[in-house]
């Protein structure tokens, strides 16, 4: 499977419930790697940008009020099929409709407070890499991988 990096945020809603531990432990225990991470609060502009597919549609501002609302963990995690294992771990959009075992399944319960983002393919995946840390990420080997990865 071709190695890739993925975009993640940990929506604020993540953050004031004290559930970043929660979530990037789900992710890390999955055998992904992080190569990027960061608290910060979004600026409007950069959420526009990142939401831009969802200029227009009715929750588009409510949407970005929401990400813009307090600070978000950012993060890129590495690892074969990177991107589609995020987005099974995280769940359907709608947390009511996501399997229980996923993140929005066992911790979410409406739309608009669903906890976390995942690049949904590899080119919104490269754009928002670049979009979110523009000076790249950290490439490192770990001891473990051996265990996790076949060669
Ligand atoms: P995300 O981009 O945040 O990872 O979520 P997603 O791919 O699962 O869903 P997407 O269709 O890209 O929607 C982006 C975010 O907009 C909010 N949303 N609200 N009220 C609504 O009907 C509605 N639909 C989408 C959610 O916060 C969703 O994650
Ligand atoms: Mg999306």
């Amino acid at each position: 499977m071709a190695d890739e990096q993925t975009l993640v945020i940990i929506k604020p809603d993540g953050v004031q419930r004290s559930l970043v531990g929660e979530i990037i432990g789900r992710l890390e225990r999955r055998g992904l790697r992080i190569v990027a991470m960061e608290l910060r609060s979004i600026s409007r502009e950069t959420a526009e940008r990142h939401y831009a597919e969802h200029e227009g549609k009715p929750f588009y501002a409510g949407l970005v009020d929401y990400i813009v609302s307090g600070p978000a963990v950012i993060l890129v995690f590495a690892g074969p099929g990177a991107i589609a294992v995020t987005r099974s771990t995280v769940g359907a959009t709608r947390p009511a409709e996501a399997a229980p075992g996923t993140i929005r399944g066992d911790l979410g319960l409406t739309v608009g407070r669903n906890l976390i983002h995942a690049s949904d393919g590899e080119e919104s995946a490269a754009r928002e890499r670049a979009l979110f840390f523009p000076d790249g990420v950290t490439s490192y080997d770990r001891a473990i991988d051996p265990w996790i990865l076949e060669s």
